[in-house]
């Protein structure tokens, strides 16, 4: 991705920019894709695409993105693949204090707190039952409000992703930098590579939401499920996708590895 031209939509720079075109540095009339129900979805398709580029450039058909499942116990750090400078998948901007083993706190804000380990893990497992369970029961609670032509555009994230995924963000860019770049401002994540694990973890709470509670379900609501978004494919090719085609991983090709879940059982 790196290596291709700078104007190839797939080229790794352009895809850190399509997070961009719904962000919040394009003044007029732009439409966001945070804050709202459109939150899951469009990073759903986004990973989508992302991941059949380069699985069209490695020549791997079945490549799959990791998720950094950052709600597990051994996860709740940065994953060391992504923090050897000598990888690609390496990133100057990040937080010099938060490289492994030091632990994620899903309530971070800029300063880190005066937690033992047991007692970080504990404190981030509870947040996730919490955002999960207690504060994401209805559709508008975990996915986020409606938002819908004409719109004011930020009407509200769901509860997952107001935390632990825009802590997550902060805690991993660059404290020094204005907008605790890269991670930490819209128009930077894309440019940090694990943006993609942690997203893919994010897709995976939308797929566990569904899948733990039969109650959990989607939006029926026609305006959800018809909205489309714009993405360049493997072929650089410019398609548009829909909301109602991407409900379940399945439909797309892919789900998610089973792993142990220790906040079930960590009811605040
Ligand atoms: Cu487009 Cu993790 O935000």
């Amino acid at each position: 991705m790196k290596a291709l031209p700078a104007d190839d939509p797939r080229n790794f720079v352009q895809q850190a920019n399509v997070h961009c075109v719904h962000c919040d540095s394009i003044p007029d009339n732009y439409i966001q894709v945070h804050q709202n129900w459109f939150f899951f979805p469009w990073h759903r398709w986004y990973l989508y695409f992302n991941e059949r580029i380069l699985g069209k450039l490695t020549g791997d058909d079945s490549f799959a993105l990791p998720f950094w499942n950052w709600d597990s116990l051994g996860g709740m750090m940065l994953p060391s693949i992504y923090a050897d400078p000598t990888s690609p998948l390496y990133d100057k901007l990040r937080d010099a204090k938060h490289q492994p083993p030091f632990l994620v706190d899903f309530d971070y804000n800029g300063t880190d707190p005066n937690f033992t380990a047991a007692q970080q893990i504990d404190h981030n497992l509870k947040i996730m039952y919490r955002q999960f369970f207690c504060n994401g029961k209805t559709p508008m609670l975990f996915l986020g409000s409606a938002y819908r032509g004409g719109d004011q555009t930020n009407p509200g994230g769901g509860s997952v992703e107001n935390m632990p995924h825009n802590n997550v963000h902060t805690w991993t860019g660059d404290r020094t930098h204005p907008n605790f770049e890269d991670m930490g401002t819209f128009y930077a994540a894309g440019r940090d590579p694990i943006v993609f694990a942690h997203h893919a973890n994010i897709d995976r709470m939308w797929s566990l939401w569904k899948k733990l509670t039969r109650k959990h379900r989607d939006f029926n609501d026609s305006d959800w499920l018809k909205t489309s978004f714009l993405f360049h494919d493997e072929n650089a090719d410019l398609v548009r996708v829909t909301v109602k085609d991407c409900l379940k991983t399945q439909w797309l090709g892919y789900t998610y590895q089973d792993v142990k879940i220790p906040w079930l059982e960590a009811r605040p």
